[in-house]
């Protein structure tokens, strides 16, 4: 087989071209993005990594090459070679950096054919994201994603420069790594060597880079792949990638401020956009009381407000019966949503009762008093006192829901989001930062009736709590801390635990015997015994910080080959039945699963991420 590009050599990339090149002799390589037929004569346009090339065939010049370029059509792979001439006046195209010239082609050779393409590459199509990812090697050649991919890999550089620039190794951690009960399902890798035994990909390398800390390297950080058998949304897939990091002899501050550098050099390298720092901070108390979330969308206000105190007392039944059951009543001021109709108000107690309020009460405020049906039911006094704690002026809509708080906060963050969006708010900024600090160390898990932890087990506790570990685990705040940008969770991290008897006393309280937590960690809390620094880290989303740079509505925009909602990969057909052989080398057999057995059980073991 002969050498398909035989002694060409490609002198200029697609974006090369400038009208100094106009005279020069110029030999292209790569894929026919388009071509047209004008006036007798055929234009390619040619594409490869770095831009578009304008080729001209005449048959003036060149008869035979002119019949040869008849035969070219899309995405076929070829090599050109010609004079560089500046196209005629009112051809230029001012969109392409090589809109000002063209190149008349002398010679052609066709590298490669194409069939007929399933999916157009020269322009974003219509077409449903299964037809994109199962064509997924045709999909990558289209603009966006050529341009996603190559941001990917300028933002990992930009990260790595910073991180070595601040003293941080990159240290590799196993992808066989061990099964822990973690915050998702793990994936299994059967042993071969040691049938009836499991490795498990990791969810993230959290107790590996725990362990560096034990054996003194002060500052890792990894841009590594993490595994989790979760249930797939925009913003997950069962492998994602996190800039992962650990720092000993640190504390949250150190953890924040570099971080904030890291943000600020990375959007400036790639967006050329400056983030503002210090991002500003919130506990998760205020976030879950004003914004009725613990990854509140800073870009718009509309603040939730607590108005219960302004409103006890009043004839209004529903509000009586829910503060005297121990309930609260949580309030908006929309400004403008007088102006809203009827129709969209009903809309918006629609949407109340399906996000699960039991209803939505509502006045428009006047001049000078306050409008609706419910309005008679409140005194003077609790009508002034509302439009004092709501900071009311003539035009605003109120609303309210009433009911107890657990239920009631994220009913408040949906209607929240869903007034932004009815209202047209503008966002007040392009990239709005956020740290949420003192999360609660443990939550409530009712099905396995006890406590499991919010984050992972290994977070410290706020040393002002550590007191009441026992006695009342559902006030004890951890060191915990979550970056949140434009409302998505983007990092999470906290101080961990260093001191083997405070980490036994948190596995107590969640549950955990001794036993189970060594056989599933005992390497961590035996390294921890031979003398480990104070230390913490966090991990951010790099697919998801990708998908808000990029402005991308899912992080499937951002990764190269992502999967499905079920966990597939269409292009390859993975996962996949394998032969019966490699099922008995690793000593599995299959069993017949009827239909229904295939709904997922539920994990409730919170115990580590
Ligand atoms: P956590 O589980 O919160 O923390 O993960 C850190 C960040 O990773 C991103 N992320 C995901 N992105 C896409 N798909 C997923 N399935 C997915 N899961 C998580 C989120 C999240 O904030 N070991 C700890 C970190 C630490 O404590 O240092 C951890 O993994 O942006």
């Amino acid at each position: 087989m002969p050498d398909a590009l035989g002694d060409w050599e490609r002198t200029h990339d697609c974006c090369a071209l400038r009208a100094e090149h106009v005279g020069a002799e110029a030999r292209l390589m790569g894929w026919v993005n388009r071509r047209r037929d004008h006036g007798g004569v055929i234009f390619v346009d040619l594409r490869d990594r770095w831009g578009l090339t304008q080729v001209v065939f005449d048959p003036r010049v060149d008869a035979a090459l002119f019949a040869a370029a008849e035969r070219l059509r899309n995405e076929f792979v070829i090599a050109v070679g010609g004079k560089v001439r500046r196209r005629p006046p009112g051809q230029e195209n001012p969109k392409l950096p090589t809109g000002d010239v063209e190149v008349i082609a002398a010679e052609l050779k066709t590298l490669s054919a194409s069939d007929t393409l399933p999916i157009y590459v020269n322009e974003e199509g219509d077409e449903d994201e299964r037809v994109r990812l199962r064509y997924r090697y045709l999909d990558l050649r289209r603009e966006r994603m050529q341009r996603n991919l190559a941001f990917r890999s300028r933002a990992a550089k930009a990260v790595r420069d910073f991180m070595d620039s601040e003293g941080f190794l990159e240290i590799d951690t196993p992808v066989l790594a061990k099964s822990t009960p973690e915050g998702a399902r793990d994936f299994l890798v059967p042993s071969r060597l040691l049938k009836g035994a499991f490795y498990a990909l990791p969810q993230s390398p959290q107790l590996f880079k725990q362990v560096l800390m034990a054996s003194g390297f002060e500052r890792y950080y990894q841009i590594v792949k993490c595994y989790r058998d979760e249930d797939l949304r925009a913003d997950r897939q069962p492998e994602h990638t996190q800039i992962d990091l650990e720092m000993s002899f640190a504390r949250e501050e150190h953890v924040f401020t570099l971080v904030e550098r890291l943000i600020r050099e990375l959007f400036a390298k790639t967006l050329g956009v400056e983030a503002r720092t210090p991002f500003p901070r919130m506990s998760f108390a205020e976030a879950a009381l004003k914004y009725g979330t613990d990854k509140p969308d800073g870009r718009y206000g509309l603040e939730v407000m607590d108005v219960t105190e302004a409103l006890t007392g009043s004839e209004f039944k529903v509000f009586e019966n829910v503060i005297r059951l121990g309930g609260r009543i949580r309030g908006f001021r929309v400004p403008g949503g007088a102006a809203l109709s009827r129709k969209d108000i009903d809309d918006l107690i629609t949407f109340a009762q399906k996000a699960g309020a039991a209803g939505l009460a509502w006045m428009k405020v006047k001049e000078d008093s306050l409008e609706s049906s419910i309005v008679k039911y409140f005194s003077e006094p609790h009508q002034k006192a509302l439009r004092t704690v709501m900071s009311a002026a003539p035009g605003d809509l109120l609303a309210f829901i009433a009911g107890q708080e657990k239920s009631l906060t994220p009913v408040a963050g949906d209607l929240r989001m869903y007034l932004a969006e009815k209202l047209g708010l503008q966002p007040r900024e392009r990239f709005s930062f956020l740290w949420v600090t003192d999360f609660p160390l443990f939550e409530w898990d009712a099905e396995a009736k006890g406590w499991a932890p919010m984050h992972h087990v290994f977070t410290m506790p706020r040393e002002e709590d550590i007191a009441i570990l026992d006695s009342d685990p559902s006030r004890v705040r951890g060191r915990q801390y979550d970056l949140v940008l434009n409302g998505v969770e983007i990092g999470s991290g906290s101080v961990r635990i260093h001191l083997p008897e405070l980490q036994k006393k948190v596995f107590g309280v969640i549950g955990m015997t001794e036993e189970y937590a060594s056989d599933q960690f005992g390497f961590l809390l035996e390294a921890f015994r031979y003398g480990a620094p104070p230390h913490c880290g966090i991990a951010l989303g790099f697919d998801r910080l990708l998908m808000l740079m990029l402005d991308e509505p899912s992080i499937r925009e951002v990764i190269p080959f992502p999967k499905t909602q079920t966990g597939a990969d269409l292009m390859t057909g993975a996962p996949s039945p394998v032969r019966p052989e490699q099922l008995v080398e690793v000593g599995i057999r299959l069993i017949e699963r009827k239909k229904d057995a295939d709904a997922p059980e539920k994990n409730t073991q919170g115990f580590m991420r």
